[in-house]
């Protein structure tokens, strides 16, 4: 079976920059709390009428086709990655299709959250491995900013979370040694409400009522404690997986990119795997945690840094709400 490897990666930000300060005037928290906490400094917040989950992830898209050398026509299938779509339903694949004026070629939405990305990369990788498609485009986009409770009583989330899209295009690798060696998917549904949206919910007679909306359940709720503990546990686990499945020890590891969800996390992951700040990328600073877009974010960021060279050994891992754990070994 041949691989696949990523030929085009980018990125997208909306312009709007909101700090730390700004939430200061919001409700009661402080810059201290979130940059010691966190990390955090400033995020990025969607304008309305001008970005869209679907409009962000074309951006993206365009440039991560024009690194790969390829027009939208030549795309055989779109993946998305978002729990943010602009729609409850249809999905936002077909908008983005739509966006990039492409007909015709399936476009599937994936429902992983943060580790949503590397899951739609796996799917990707895999119809590229058995040779039923060529060209993927793989897509994370987020809008979180419309959803969030910017009062005190939201506080434990509404400053961690950011807009944002990121996307690659996957193609068939020329020879075995490239391209993404394995990717490696975990779920524990035990845990399904510790970080979840619980309402609006198919399973209440009255979808959305006002009692939802007074008590806030139509915001994302987070058990913060306890998603940090395991995600200290699953990132380390999930990235031994994959460099044991190839043979390789953490030292090997030339460019790290974990889902950004708290630096606090990324560098108990640094220290746990026993690797210089230089070999793990961040940028939570900039960008809040963007949950499916904050991977291919990252990704491109390292890139455009030139952090990342032809033949380097590149882990993609991320933990979150589901809770769902993945991980992507790449030879560059
Ligand atoms: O991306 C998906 C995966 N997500 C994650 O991995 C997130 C994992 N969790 C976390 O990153 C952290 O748990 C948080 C950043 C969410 C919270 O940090 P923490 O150090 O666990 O704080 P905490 O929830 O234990 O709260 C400590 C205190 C509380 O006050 P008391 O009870 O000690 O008086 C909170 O009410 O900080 C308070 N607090 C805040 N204060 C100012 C909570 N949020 C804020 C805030 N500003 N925004």
């Amino acid at each position: 079976m041949r691989n696949s490897k990523i030929s085009g990666v980018g990125h997208y930000v909306p312009e709007r920059i909101v700090s730390n300060k700004d939430l200061e005037k919001l409700m009661d928290t402080s810059d201290e709390w979130i940059r010691e906490r966190t990390g955090i400094v400033e995020r990025r917040y969607f304008q309305e009428g001008v970005d869209t989950t679907a409009n962000m992830a074309a951006q993206a898209s365009q440039k991560a086709l024009k690194m790969a050398g390829l027009e939208a026509t030549d795309l055989d299938m779109i993946v998305f990655a978002t729990l943010s779509p602009d729609y409850v339903f249809p999905g936002s694949g077909v908008l983005l299709q739509r966006e990039l004026g492409i007909k015709e070629i399936p476009a599937l939405d994936v429902r992983n959250q943060c580790s949503g990305f590397i899951y739609a990369l796996s799917v990707a990788d895999q119809f590229i491995k058995t040779g039923m498609y060529n060209n993927v485009l793989v897509v994370g986009s987020e809008i979180h900013s419309s959803g969030l409770d910017f009062t005190t009583r939201g506080r434990g989330v509404s400053v961690i979370f950011g807009d944002g899209a990121g996307a690659v295009v996957l193609t068939p690798s020329e020879n075995n040694e490239q391209g993404i060696l394995s990717t490696h998917l975990h779920a524990d549904g035990e845990f399904a409400e510790e970080l979840a949206v619980l309402d609006p919910g198919s399973n209440k007679k009255d979808r959305l009522t006002h009692e939802m909306l007074d008590s806030g359940s139509i915001y994302p709720h987070m058990n913060g404690n306890m998603v940090f503990k395991h995600a200290v546990t699953r990132f380390p686990e999930v990235i031994m997986e994959a460099l044991q499945k190839n043979g390789y020890k953490p030292e090997d590891i030339d460019m790290l990119i974990p889902h950004q969800a708290n630096l606090r996390i990324t560098s108990y992951i640094q220290q746990k795997m026993g690797l210089p700040s230089e070999k793990v990328m961040s940028n939570i600073h900039k960008y809040g945690n963007t949950t499916a877009a904050s991977v291919p974010i990252a990704l491109s960021e390292a890139l455009e840094e030139g952090r990342i060279k032809e033949g380097d050994l590149v882990c993609l891992a991320a933990f979150g709400s589901g809770f769902t754990w993945a991980s992507a070994l790449i030879r560059w």
